[in-house]
């Protein structure tokens, strides 16, 4: 049986994220005021390994998700005790991480005699469009249907929002995520990790059409595929090396990343042609892209329907999008029990 929460403008939800390697805490007013949103990054354990090592990444969340949780309350203003609302990420991601975000989680429950609710990581990225300090607007209006693009480092997702807790996904990846992509492509050119920001950043000053990188299709659907465009890279960095522009390595760079851009925009773009939506938004890591942000902002123009994207602080993974989420499937459909347990894979619901 359903049984959904009262809750009010003025529920304060903990929302708490360990699904990868941020250790995050927020606390959110009414599902979309952030109050405080406390991210502690996993990225200078993880750099020298050139990607995410899921036992060091368990290990860290659990020596700081108390400090994390204090530092989100202490920004808020508020203590353990305002509490109405304990949310936490329980899939997908790496299970051995999601395991200590969700065991705290209970022992918050517990301690607050607070309902918990368990939250799908990809919800809480589309959430991310939905939230906003006090003095600012969240960057979309529940304008239904919309369409999603979520670009993270696990996931490439068209998704099909019919209203909270409605989504339908219209294409995903056959093989690689845009950020994964990112991130392998970021260690071939010797760039380090997390690799979105540092191709992003070696870009700045390359040429984007330096270098004729494929824009993959996948026939006859609207699903991406980024496999091929990393091997093309692979092979073009061996039989080429770093230098063959002239321009070295931002060259690379900068035309991979285009080729990516490129690719995510031709999806937004087919994906609205075939489903009519009122409203465009993109979210996940890769969102925090300039020249994504830059392209998709041009759908605008063509679309005449907002385009929209959260700031880029929001994009990446945070506790904040959590508990917004968190408070609109309370809403919807009650608490989780306290035998809430973690999923590495966990779909999206289609429909409540
Ligand atoms: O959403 P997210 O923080 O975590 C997942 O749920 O995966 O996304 C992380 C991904 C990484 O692949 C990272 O390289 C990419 O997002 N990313 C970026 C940028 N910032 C993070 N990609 C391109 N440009 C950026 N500025
Ligand atoms: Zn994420």
């Amino acid at each position: 049986m359903i049984m959904s929460l009262k809750l009010s403008s003025k529920t304060l939800t903990l929302g708490i994220e360990t699904s990868c390697d941020e250790t995050a805490a927020a606390v959110v007013e009414g599902g979309q005021r952030i109050l405080s949103n406390y991210v502690a990054t996993q990225d200078d354990l993880h750099a020298v390994f050139g990607g995410v090592v899921p036992e060091i990444a368990s290990r860290r969340h659990t020596e700081v998700m108390t400090i994390v949780v204090d530092e989100a309350l202490k920004q808020a203003e508020r203590t353990l005790g305002d509490i109405d609302l304990i949310a936490v990420t329980h899939g997908p991601g790496l299970e051995g991480s999601l395991l200590v975000g969700v065991s705290a989680a209970k022992g918050y429950a517990i301690a607050t005699g607070r309902p918990l609710v368990g939250v799908n990581h990809l919800e809480g990225h589309m959430m991310s469009n939905f939230v906003a300090p006090p003095e600012e607007e969240p960057a979309a209006q529940p304008l239904f249907p919309s369409l999603c693009l979520i670009a993270s480092g696990g996931h490439t997702d068209l998704i099909l929002i019919r209203g909270f807790g409605d989504y339908q996904i219209i294409g995903q990846t056959r093989d690689d995520a845009a950020g994964e992509a990112l991130d392998k492509a970021a260690r071939v050119m010797g760039l380090g990790y997390p690799g979105g920001p540092a191709i992003e950043q070696a870009a700045l000053s390359g040429n984007p059409q330096g270098i004729s990188f494929p824009r993959p299709v996948v026939k006859n659907s609207l699903d991406f595929s980024f496999a091929g465009l990393k091997t093309a890279l692979v092979r073009y960095v061996q039989e080429h090396g770093l230098e063959a522009t002239g321009g070295g390595v931002a060259d690379v760079a900068a035309s991979f990343q285009q080729a990516v851009v490129d690719t995510l925009v031709r999806g937004v773009t087919e994906a609205q042609e075939e489903f009519p939506v009122r409203q465009i938004m993109v979210c996940g890591g890769v969102a925090a892209n300039t020249t994504l942000r830059l392209s998709i902002k041009q759908l605008e123009k063509t679309t005449r329907m907002p385009v929209v994207f959260p700031p880029r602080d929001l994009c990446t993974d945070n506790a904040a999008m959590i508990a917004g989420a968190g408070y609109f499937r309370a809403q919807r459909q009650g608490p989780d029990g306290l035998d809430l347990d973690v999923f590495s894979a966990l779909p999206l619901a289609e429909a409540d």
